[in-house]
């Protein structure tokens, strides 16, 4: 079993997006998924989940609604193995409990927007001389230190760019700048991300992702590799 852990402290990147079209596009692909919910009170991903359960003619997935007071090591204990993969949204706290999530991770998967707005939780400045980890890369880093310590095995960490414009800016290329000196300290892999298309925004009500249409349209295609090539990196 694979604990993929979408996480990021950031909100608005992404991460109840991709946690869905994951799960989806995994379970097309033959493996057996399930589905946390780490982010009360807001529980997108739940809602999502539910809006796909209602409708009879989509694949169901199974999922936990977690409550904050909930603990993570009780949930994960009960069906231990008996999922290929096991999907974590989580929510963007900087707290104990959302450290002690990463920790659960056999992978961790961050989503950024191309805005300088979010790097900043990666990499805290402006300098390309010195390099500051951001709020959110110190509690990575704490956890990767942790696990090697405890040796409870390793922490692999990708950076997936989301709704990327078409056209390149100077603005993007700046995020991409950020992004790889964040991956020369900290070992972290940037994937090649996904564009930003009204696809991914338009479907939440259907419950559809983008792996149950049927059309062969260029963009369809072209968000379905996208998701395809995330999903090279975690199995
Ligand atoms: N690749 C994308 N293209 C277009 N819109 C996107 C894309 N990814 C996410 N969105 C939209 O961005 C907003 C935030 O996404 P969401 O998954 O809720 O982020 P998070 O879970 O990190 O808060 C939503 O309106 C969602 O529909
Ligand atoms: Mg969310």
């Amino acid at each position: 079993m694979k604990v993929i852990v979408i996480g990021n402290g950031k909100g608005g990147t992404g991460k109840s997006t991709i946690s869905m079209n994951l799960l989806v596009a995994l379970q097309s692909m033959n493996k057996k998924v399930y589905a946390i919910d780490a982010d009360a009170p807001q529980h997108t991903l739940t809602q999502y989940i539910q809006n796909r359960n209602f409708n009879k003619n989509l694949s169901k997935i199974e999922y936990k609604s977690m409550q904050y007071d909930e603990n993570i090591d009780q949930i994960l204990h009960i069906f231990d193995k008996e999922y290929d993969f096991v999907i974590i949204d989580l929510s963007c706290h900087y707290d104990k409990k959302t450290q002690h999530i990463h920790s659960k991770a056999d992978l961790l998967i961050t989503p950024i927007t191309d805005s300088l707005i979010d790097t900043n939780v990666l990499q805290s400045t402006n300098s390309l001389e010195q390099f500051v980890p951001g709020a959110y890369a110190e509690l990575v880093w704490q956890v990767k230190k942790n696990k090697i310590n405890d040796k409870s095995g390793s922490l692999k960490w990708l950076l997936l760019p989301n709704r990327i414009n078409i056209r390149v800016t100077n603005n993007q290329k700046k995020v991409i700048q950020k992004l790889k000196e964040l991956s020369k300290y900290m070992g972290c892999i940037i994937l090649p991300g996904i564009k930003d298309r009204v696809l991914f925004r338009e479907l939440f009500e259907s419950g559809k992702t983008i792996f149950d249409l049927k059309n062969n349209s260029i963009s369809t295609l072209a968000a379905k590799q996208e998701i395809r090539n995330i999903i090279s990196y975690c199995i």
